[in-house]
């Protein structure tokens, strides 16, 4: 079954992109995965850091609004693993449409006032369609009490929605990187603090999948 993955988030800069890439870069990986990312963001930015690769993997899409469903049903049909969509900052029918066909919508906050305060439009969207919902806090600055105080704030706002235990620092390796049209993860520097969170927070992200996937099944009786 193909496993479908929207990051977003309406405010902007949050971290949609780098989440995005680093995300595909690491399901890819995995032997013989089959993963595509469409970039639903007029801006391109996943598409113009797909031009700078040589690796084929993962397979990078430009997504006009009204081709979302189209390129959903070809993955499906293709037998793709895991669908990424990266979606533009304002949200708008199309990201509504994302997220009411993803098993998971992964939400980068960055630990700031103003990125808090924004973040109810997406949830609302979450909410309507029933989907699950992830935070993710990134570029957390490396001093200071932000994470903490945004981890709080996350809880009572919006206590059903889980915040990831693996949070993405504010570091320069995860820029370098997507001017190199790599993720952080596959740069020289693979031992860096950005690769080891890009490839954890793949793999607690992974499970949660798999965990739904399989409560999914069981309700259904199927296993
Ligand atoms: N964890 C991070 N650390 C440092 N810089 C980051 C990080 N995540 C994103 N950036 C930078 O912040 C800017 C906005 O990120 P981007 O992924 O384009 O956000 P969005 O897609 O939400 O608009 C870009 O210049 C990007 O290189
Ligand atoms: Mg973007």
């Amino acid at each position: 079954m193909t496993r479908i993955i929207t990051v977003a988030s309406h405010k902007g800069g949050t971290g949609k992109t780098c989440l995005s890439v680093t995300l595909a870069v690491e399901a890819a990986r995995a032997n013989g995965a089959r993963v595509a990312l469409l970039d639903l963001d007029p801006q391109r930015s996943a598409c113009a850091w797909a031009e700078l690769r040589s690796e084929a993997a993962p397979l990078v899409v430009p997504c006009r609004d009204g081709d979302l469903e189209h390129y959903l049903s070809e993955a499906r049909v293709a037998g793709f693993d895991t669908v990424f969509i990266d979606t533009p900052s304002g949200g708008g029918k199309a990201t509504d449409r994302a997220i009411a066909s993803s098993d998971l919508v992964v939400i980068p906050v960055r630990p700031a006032f103003l990125d808090l305060e924004a973040l109810q439009p997406t949830v609302t969207s979450l909410r309507s369609h029933g989907t699950r919902g992830l935070f993710v806090l990134a570029q957390v600055p490396a001093r200071g009490q932000e994470e903490d105080a945004a981890r709080r704030d996350l809880a009572a706002r919006f206590p059903r929605i889980p915040v990831a235990s693996v949070r993405l620092g504010h570091r320069k390796d995860f820029e370098r990187a997507l001017g190199l049209g790599l993720s952080a993860t596959e740069t020289r520097s693979k031992r860096s603090i950005a690769a080891a969170e890009g490839r954890l927070l793949w793999e607690a992200i992974r499970a949660t999948c798999a965990g739904s996937a399989q409560a999914r099944r069981s309700v259904s009786g199927v296993s």
